[in-house]
C-alpha cells in the first residue's frame, strides 16, 4: 500500500514582462483535476478560516496576495505552520487534514482549487469526531 499523501508545498513560476507577472496553474503541476475554484476576500485579522477536516476533497491553496498561516493537523499530530506570503508557492491540502487559516494580512487573498463539487457532508466541523474518525481510518 502507498503511503498516504502529506502536506506539500511547491513552486509555481511567474511570467514576468515588463507590464507584471503571470502565474499559471495547469493540472499538471496541481496533481488533481480541479472541479472547483474559490477565493476568501475581505479576510480581517483576527478571524480564523476553515477549523475542519474533509474526508476526499484535496486542495490547493495559494497567497495571492498578502499573507496568511495555515495551521494542518493529521488527527494525531499538528504540523509546522505554513506561512503563505507569495503567488509563487502553493500548498497541496491531501484529504483527512483538520485546516486552520489566521493571521491574515490587510487584503490577504486566498485562491482554492479543489479537487471536487462542493459538498457538506464532505466536512468534519467537529475536532473530536475528526480525531474519532482518524483513529478508526
Ligand atoms: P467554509 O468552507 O466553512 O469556509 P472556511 O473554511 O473558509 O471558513 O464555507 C463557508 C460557507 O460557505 C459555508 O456556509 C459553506 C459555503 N460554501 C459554499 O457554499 N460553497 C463552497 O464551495 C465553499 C467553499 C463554501
Amino acid at each position: 500500500m502507498s503511503p498516504s499523501p502529506v502536506p506539500e508545498t511547491f513552486s509555481i513560476d511567474l511570467i514576468r514582462d515588463s507590464r507584471g507577472a503571470i502565474g499559471v496553474l495547469e493540472e499538471s503541476l496541481i496533481g488533481f483535476p480541479i472541479r472547483r475554484v474559490y477565493y476568501l476576500v475581505e479576510l480581517q485579522a483576527e478571524s480564523q478560516r476553515g477549523a475542519h477536516a474533509h474526508r476526499d476533497l484535496e486542495q490547493v491553496m495559494i497567497a495571492l496576495s498578502g499573507s496568511f498561516a495555515i495551521s494542518l493537523s493529521d488527527g494525531k499530530q499538528w504540523q509546522e505552520t505554513f506561512m503563505m506570503s507569495s503567488p509563487r508557492i502553493g500548498l497541496r491540502v491531501p484529504p483527512g487534514y483538520w485546516r486552520e487559516l489566521g493571521d491574515f494580512s490587510a487584503g490577504a487573498v486566498c485562491l482554492v482549487l479543489a479537487s471536487l463539487p462542493y459538498d457538506e457532508n464532505d466536512y468534519i466541523r467537529d475536532f473530536s469526531e475528526f480525531v474519532h474518525w482518524k483513529a478508526g481510518s
